[in-house]
């Protein structure tokens, strides 16, 4: 399609444009949702299976190092803090926590006091609560859920009010960047017990994943947040996964349909919202909309592989998951996938452009360049 087309050819030109960004635009950037934006908080969970912090992930990564992101390299929540004009993204709030106790356990006080103040300022700009496995359900997933990522947030902004008073902490929160990337995990528990739901059915998935949507923002504008960068559900029925269960190879209908249903329902849910909290701006970027736009026009983004994964293993490289012992791709930069689920660095690139910056079919009703400026 020429639309969507010209919409990645201008991505394009915003990539030799978007350097050069000097000093954060926002206070603070706070993450919630799943591994779509996690960055390393599960690698404090012993005994998840939902973990990526050893290799081939990080392979690409400054050092080459596994961090826990789900990745070759950066992840979208990377490129949308850079963008945003911080100098990194922003910690896993569980690798900020196991610093404090660590340095609290010492027995030299100087460090400790040197450790303490720098997990407490590293606070100041921002943490990143997400969890692989996570869903917008609690019962979806065994990791942090949704519930515990806001209770974290609020252990943090107590920490934040040692610091500054009450009333400053609140405004620094209402000009922060409040950022929720998850659903695609209640859609694929939801379609695992369901192959061919009816119409019904999904309707009241829909519902029910919605109100608690509603609630987890309706607790997280209570706590002070005022700007949502939403990141809908991607096009879940197209990653290598899915296209392995499929004999044909081809992306499964249904569980793309699931995750419109949702996307339609986060949408209407902040229209409603924005009318009843009055002071709350949002906006919404579409994972799902990228992903079919690149899955449709490979060549813009210089992809020549966008139905395997680069790392795993089985059919389409995607019947397993990337391990050490995994076949690895060495043309990284040629594959949207990187594993059975997740978007190799180039895409979470072309994603962080998109969503930054990019015209109304990828982010709206405002961009978050937008968002950061209002
Ligand atoms: C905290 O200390 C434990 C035990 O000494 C260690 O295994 C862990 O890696 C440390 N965590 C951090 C974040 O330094
Ligand atoms: C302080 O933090 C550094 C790294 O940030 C760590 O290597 C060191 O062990 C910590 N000190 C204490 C006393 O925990
Ligand atoms: C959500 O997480 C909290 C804290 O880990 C836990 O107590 C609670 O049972 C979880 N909720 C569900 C439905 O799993």
């Amino acid at each position: 399609m020429a639309v969507k087309r010209d919409a990645l050819v201008r991505l394009l030109l915003l990539t030799v444009v978007a350097r050069g960004a000097s000093g954060a635009k926002v206070p603070a950037m706070f993450v919630f949702g799943d591994s779509t934006a996690d960055v390393g908080n599960n690698d404090y969970l012993p005994g998840s299976s939902a973990r990526a912090n050893f290799p081939h992930n990080g392979v690409d990564f400054p050092g080459g190092k596994p961090t826990g992101r789900f990745s070759n390299g950066l992840i979208g929540v990377d490129f949308l803090a850079f963008s945003m004009g911080f100098k990194k993204s922003p910690p896993p709030y569980l690798s900020l926590v196991a610093n404090a106790a660590n340095s609290s356990s010492s027995s030299s006080s100087i460090e400790v006091t040197r450790n303490v103040t720098k997990a407490a300022a590293s606070y100041m700009t921002g943490a990143n609560f997400a969890s692989g496995g996570s869903g917008v359900l609690d019962s979806t997933g065994t990791t942090i859920n949704m519930t515990k990522q806001i209770e974290y947030f609020s252990d943090l902004k107590d920490q934040m009010k040692t610091r500054l008073n009450a009333n400053r902490v609140s405004v620094l929160l209402s000009k922060s960047i409040f950022l929720i990337s998850a659903g695609g995990n209640d859609a694929f528990d939801f379609f695992s017990q369901n192959k061919s739901p009816d119409y019904t059915g999904v309707q009241q998935f829909t519902e029910a994943v919605i109100s608690t949507y509603d609630s987890h923002v309706k607790t997280l504008y209570n706590l002070g947040a005022r700007k949502f960068a939403v990141i809908d559900v991607p096009l879940i029925g197209c990653c290598p996964y899915w296209r392995s269960q499929n004999p044909t190879g081809e992306c499964i209908e249904p569980l793309n349909q699931l995750a419109k249903s949702l996307n339609d329902g986060i949408r209407d849910l902040f229209t409603n919202l924005r009318s009843e909290m009055q002071r709350m701006k949002y906006s919404i970027a579409s994972s799902y909309e990228l992903v079919s736009s690149l899955i449709e026009n490979p060549e813009v983004a210089g992809f020549e592989e966008v139905k395997s994964a680069c790392c795993g293993g089985g059919r389409l490289n995607a019947e397993e998951g990337c391990t050490p012992k995994s076949s690895c791709c060495s043309d990284r930069g040629k594959y949207l996938f990187w594993d059975l689920l997740h978007p190799t660095q180039a895409t979470s690139k072309f994603a962080g452009l998109a969503f930054y910056d990019g015209l109304a079919q990828f982010v709206s009703p405002i961009t978050f360049k937008q968002l950061v400026e209002a």
